[in-house]
């Protein structure tokens, strides 16, 4: 994507991805978005060097942009924490400019490998149990998210 004025890093987290798109974009302002406050002050504190980067704290359900403004939004491993992910999606949307990008990166844990298996706890007998008590809600929203051009 050419030129983006506006980025938004949706479950930021500790920011790396943040940084990563601030950089790679200097001349866009990129927004890292999270719902925990701890990381948000956190990468406040860390980042300040990175003029074209700020952090929100807010809910990626309810975003406090108005409609149309964003150019891109990506998003890395937020999908798998959420209970209702196409309310998400829809809020994405409303934000999105209409010739805006999405892009939304996650897990599949059905095609995962874990070496040595967790077979020191009985509570996870199966890989997938070890990582439903990690991950609560969606651990194949990998194969859900649409492709397009
Ligand atoms: C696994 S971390 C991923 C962090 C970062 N995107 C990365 O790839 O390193 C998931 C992040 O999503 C955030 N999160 C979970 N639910 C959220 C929500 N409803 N709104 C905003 N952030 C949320 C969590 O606080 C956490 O920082």
């Amino acid at each position: 994507m050419e030129n983006p004025s506006l980025i938004l890093d949706l479950g930021c987290g500790i920011g790396e991805i943040s940084l990563a798109l601030a950089r790679f974009f200097p001349n866009s302002r990129v927004i890292g978005l999270d719902r925990e406050n701890r990381f948000i002050a956190e990468n406040i504190r860390k980042y300040s060097d990175q003029k074209n980067l700020t952090f929100v704290h807010s809910d990626c359900y309810s975003l406090t942009f108005e409609s149309n403004s964003i150019d891109l939004c990506y998003s890395r491993f937020l999908f798998q924490h959420l209970r209702t992910p196409d309310l998400a999606i829809a809020e994405i949307f409303r934000v999105l400019k209409p010739k805006g990008k999405i892009g939304i990166f996650d897990i599949d844990k059905k095609i995962d490998i874990i070496y040595p298996f967790p077979v020191h706890s009985k509570k996870f007998n199966t890989a997938e149990a070890f990582y439903k008590k990690l991950i609560r809600n969606d651990l194949y929203i990998g194969r859900k998210l649409i492709s397009s051009e």
